[in-house]
């Protein structure tokens, strides 16, 4: 049993395409997604990257949002407040330039859990790509140890990981988040990529480089959690270009126990809803009741 067979259902919004969540009241029903991941957090307010900062790209969206945040002190007052009111589950994400800011955060977010209920888990992003500083917990597997390893020190709450697509060894990385203390894996965040403006001879975003999300990156994704899969005990949450109902069987049989929906909240709001209407036909299809059954069965 993990903390995920708790929720409601496997299929979750992933963080930095649900706002706050407000942005979707009346749109879709709260309750029947397994939970909501608001916006990254971080220590200190963070004022984001130079404009403009998404592009559309082919079957893509690439992003230079640069984690644009009031800091934790502002959410825990602002937002959390709303957030706890919805009748699902919430995972809080956040992110850490070094290992010394886990503890303050981690005791921020257990104070604010003593206080009221109302956080479930926390989504530990170390895969920002617009982000300096917080790159190599992403991609060295001993880095990658030692932070979740003082994340699981000042947090009791379930905690998930997630990664960044950019590496080919992400399963040693998966690993060295299962060694520090991490319940699950999310996998994954945006593919590092680059727009061109060839007359202006510039990037076409503020920042330069930018990270590709949509349906463009799910065969990326689908790796990712592959080699995550076969790596770690701990469950795979799977994330990167989910649409429709066949994305998610595709990310179930590959060893996700649950997915996120991204960019699909942009141009389809519905999606989640359209998925969950689907799934208990789609398992049929496979002569399964439950995901559980189905997880992880690709022959490969
Ligand atoms: C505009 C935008 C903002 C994002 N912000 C965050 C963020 O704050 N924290 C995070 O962990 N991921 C963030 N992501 C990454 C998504 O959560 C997700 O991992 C990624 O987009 C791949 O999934 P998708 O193809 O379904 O969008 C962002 C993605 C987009 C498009």
């Amino acid at each position: 049993m993990s903390f995920i067979d708790g929720f409601t259902s496997p299929i979750l919004v992933a963080s930095g395409t649900f706002g706050y969540a407000k942005e979707m009241d009346g749109v879709i029903d709260f309750s029947r997604l397994g939970a909501i991941i608001p916006k990254t957090v971080t220590l200190l307010p963070r004022s984001g990257n130079t404009p403009p900062r998404t592009i559309e790209t082919a079957s893509g969206l690439l992003n230079s949002i640069g984690l644009d945040n009031d800091g934790i002190d502002e959410f825990l007052l602002q937002k959390l407040p709303y957030l706890r009111t919805l009748k699902t589950k919430i995972i809080v994400s956040i992110a850490v330039k070094n290992i010394e800011e886990c503890s303050i955060l981690g005791e921020k977010i257990e104070r604010a859990c003593d206080d009221a209920a109302g956080i479930d888990a926390v989504e530990l992003n170390v895969s920002c790509p617009n982000v300096s500083g917080g790159g190599d917990f992403a991609t060295d597997p001993k880095l990658c140890e030692q932070v979740v390893q003082k994340m699981r020190q000042a947090l009791s709450l379930p905690l998930i990981v997630k990664l960044s697509p950019n590496i080919w060894n992400i399963g040693e990385v998966a690993k060295g988040a299962e060694t520090g203390g991490a319940d699950a894996i999310s996998a994954a965040n945006t593919c590092l990529g680059l727009a061109v403006d060839w007359r202006k001879q510039k990037p076409r975003l503020g920042n330069g480089f930018g990270g590709l999300s949509g349906p463009a990156i799910k065969p990326v994704a689908l790796r990712c959690v592959r080699h995550i899969y076969t790596a770690v005990k701990i469950p795979v949450i799977g994330i990167g270009g989910i649409e429709t109902i066949d994305d998610v069987m595709e990310f179930f049989v590959t060893g996700a126990s649950a997915i996120q929906i991204g960019t699909a909240n942009f141009y389809k709001p519905t999606a989640t809803m359209q998925i969950l209407d689907a799934l208990p036909s789609a398992l049929a299809e496979l002569g399964a009741k439950t995901v559980a059954e189905v997880v992880g069965t690709l022959e490969l």
